[in-house]
């Protein structure tokens, strides 16, 4: 039998077992330990960590100093999602703070790809890349064989609580059609009990939700409400 971290880390299964990643950008950043605390008994898989510089995006999060104070209290599966430019130059801090996935999008390294990837793997963590809404799939042809995951970005990257844009939903099924079986999809923005069976039937495998789980009152049926779709 496969332990509860074990399972979080495993591939997507073809029972089409669909795993929810609450984004804590919507949750208390004056209450983190607890808001990851809160989703995890109410049955999230992975836990989605949104970095952002303030250059790759107009905004600005979370540190490697805050996700290493998180790791220290939760064994669940860290989901970092760099939205930041270079970021070559950051692997190493976020590798060495806990993440277990490592996503960095395509637009902030598409010149040095393979040395970003190489330096993830160096770390033994899983590797993901991102693309925004307005880039397409097909740039990613060359890299589905070196990665784990790809991250399809279905509201622009900057804020929680965006709409859904309805062509990424196009995206995930042309992506699903070109990748190895063992690629995992993720899909990032707009995500609601209207919007997951969307991107579940085109082909995804995670998603993830902000707004949506934290926003709720009932965390536990939240997270249900996207595993049933
Ligand atoms: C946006 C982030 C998302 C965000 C999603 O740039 O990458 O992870 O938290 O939030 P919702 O689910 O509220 O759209
Ligand atoms: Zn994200």
């Amino acid at each position: 039998l496969l332990s509860r971290r074990q399972r979080q880390m495993c591939i997507r299964d073809r029972s089409r077992n669909i795993l929810i990643a609450p984004s804590i950008l919507s949750a208390d950043f004056a209450n983190l330990k607890d808001e990851i605390k809160k989703v995890e008994k109410a049955g999230a898989d992975w836990i989605h960590i949104d970095v952002m510089d303030g250059h790759f995006v107009p905004n600005i999060t979370i540190g490697p100093q805050v996700v290493q104070s998180l790791r220290k209290e939760t064994s669940i599966t860290f989901d970092v999602h760099l939205m930041i430019e270079n970021p070559q130059k950051f692997i190493d801090s976020f590798a060495q703070a806990g993440a277990d996935y490592i996503t960095i999008h395509y637009e902030a390294c598409e010149n040095n790809l393979d040395e970003v990837i190489n330096k993830i793997k160096s770390h033994n963590k899983k590797t993901g890349i991102s693309i925004k809404p307005k880039t397409p799939v097909n740039v990613l042809t060359p890299l589905l064989n070196k990665i784990d995951l790809v991250l399809i970005m279905s509201v622009e990257p900057g804020f929680g609580g965006q709409k859904y844009i309805e062509t990424s939903t196009e995206k995930i099924r042309q992506l699903r059609t070109i990748s190895p079986e063992k690629l995992i999809i993720e899909v990032d923005g707009g995500i609601n009990q209207n919007t997951a069976g969307l991107a579940v039937n085109a082909g995804a495998d995670v998603l993830v939700a902000g707004a949506y789980i934290y926003g709720a009152k009932d965390t536990k049926q939240a997270i249900n409400s996207l595993k049933i779709v």
